[in-house]
């Protein structure tokens, strides 16, 4: 059957806060047509490729997409009509060159990125295979521990932490499904614990939520608390990830914790406060513990922490392997944060996830905090096999929505499927 593109289509639909984002859809000559839907960041990093946006102040703020909408229908369309949808590296490089900037600023990076996986799911529904089969091949079949955002902070609620993601990571558990559980179970044990203590239990933009404690440190002592009380064993069954993203309260490499009332701190000092909390709390993996041009900071960090926890870059690295290289050549971190909008289409973010598996690094594939119904990365993430997904809290269905699509690949994979920890039992328990 045909699998050449007849045409590609594109409309504005809202994401998870309430922006305009994009859905495409591509249809092929033979009639099979897939779709997908672009998330959208808050706290970016500096040199992610260009979201676009229509900066009409009397449509949505200035924030619309119909521009890029156009770009969809009106350039990207006509240049791959006719196009083999299976031809993922050949589309993508078509689109990078009609654009012809390095950032992706002409046709915007969230019109391309939006024909890019669209593309991909429509290249598995002809050959009538599954998304992560399609991308992964037959080895695809390792079902990922997920970094569950349970408490918000930062440019995500609107509270008194100064960090922006405190996650709980139940590695311990035996399956996928199980780790689910584990997860679940400690979310709504830290529901409990927060009314038990007079906070509130309203939820940030990923759904975690966003209580106004003391201190930037007290929402892990708060963690430890709910894995106990859900009867879990912290570090062995339920570890901690924490997300500080740093860019946020940078100037250069001095860090003001502002909300916290905390004062300022160079990079050596805000190494050392983690290191605290190292020797305290069962941390796993430390992201964007710096800010995103403190490329010192970041060696120096990693050289002191890096062999005690996973230390991943997301806004320094940006899913952009010209970065990643410089990381990995000056060690500034030993894992990477993959963002698909970040970058821009599949196929560089695809060589993003190469360049760490090359170097030996970890990579953990992540949503936006901006999201959509979309379960792409849930299918990515199963399909790259690096075992690791921050897709959110265990709430709101556009978090949601990529965990019961990892339930529904894990059921499908059946006695194939495979889950094991990346991490080492956490020493502190
Ligand atoms: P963002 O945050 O999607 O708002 O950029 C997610 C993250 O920092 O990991
Ligand atoms: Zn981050």
């Amino acid at each position: 059957m045909s699998r050449e593109i007849r045409s590609i289509r594109a409309m504005e639909i809202l994401d998870s806060r309430g922006n305009p984002t994009l859905r495409v859809w591509v249809t092929l000559d033979s009639g099979v047509m897939g779709s997908a839907s672009v998330p959208s960041g808050a706290s970016t990093g500096r040199f992610e490729a260009h979201e676009l946006r229509d900066g009409d102040k009397s449509r949505y703020g200035g924030k619309g997409v119909l521009i890029a909408v156009r770009n969809v229908i009106d350039v990207i369309g006509p240049r791959l009509h006719g196009t083999d949808v299976s031809q993922q590296v050949e589309i993508d490089g078509a689109m990078i060159e009609l654009d012809g900037t390095p950032n992706k600023s002409r046709l915007g990076a969230n019109a391309i990125v939006g024909v890019s996986m669209a593309v991909a799911r429509t290249a598995a529904l002809a050959i009538g295979r599954p998304l992560y089969e399609s991308l992964g091949g037959p080895a695809a079949r390792r079902l990922p521990v997920p970094m569950m955002n349970v408490i918000n902070g930062g440019t995500h609620a609107d509270n008194s932490l100064d960090f922006q993601e405190y996650m709980i990571v139940p590695h311990g558990a035996a399956s996928f499904s199980e780790a689910l559980r584990y997860g679940a179970e400690t979310f709504q044990a830290l529901k409990a614990l927060l009314k038990a203590r007079g906070f509130r239990t309203a939820v940030g933009d990923e759904g975690g939520f966003a209580p106004d404690l003391d201190s930037n440190e007290a929402a892990c002592a708060l963690i430890v608390d709910a894995i106990r009380s859900a009867g879990f064993r912290p570090g062995s069954d339920v570890a901690i990830a924490l997300d500080p993203a740093a860019s946020a309260f940078a100037s250069g490499d001095s860090y003001e914790l502002k909300r916290t009332g905390s004062g300022l701190k160079s990079s050596a000092e805000m190494t050392a406060l983690y290191a605290d909390w190292l020797d305290a709390y069962p941390i796993v993996s430390l992201e964007d513990g710096l800010g995103d041009d403190d490329w010192l900071g970041f060696q120096a960090h990693t050289a002191t922490l890096g062999k005690r926890v996973q230390i991943v870059g997301d806004d320094i690295f940006v899913t952009n392997t010209q970065f990643i290289e410089r990381g990995i050549k000056e060690q500034s971190a030993n894992a990477a944060l993959i963002k698909l909008n970040q970058i821009g289409t599949v196929t560089e973010t695809i060589g993003a996830i190469q360049m760490c598996r090359d170097a030996g690094w970890k990579y953990v594939i992540s949503h936006r905090s901006g999201e959509t119904e979309d379960p792409f990365i849930a299918d990515f993430t199963v399909a790259m096999g690096g075992g690791q997904i921050k897709t959110g809290s265990l709430c709101r269905s556009e978090r949601i929505a990529k965990y019961n699509r990892l339930l529904e690949i894990e059921r499908e994979l059946g006695a194939d499927a495979t889950f094991s920890s990346p991490f080492a039992t956490s020493p502190v328990a």
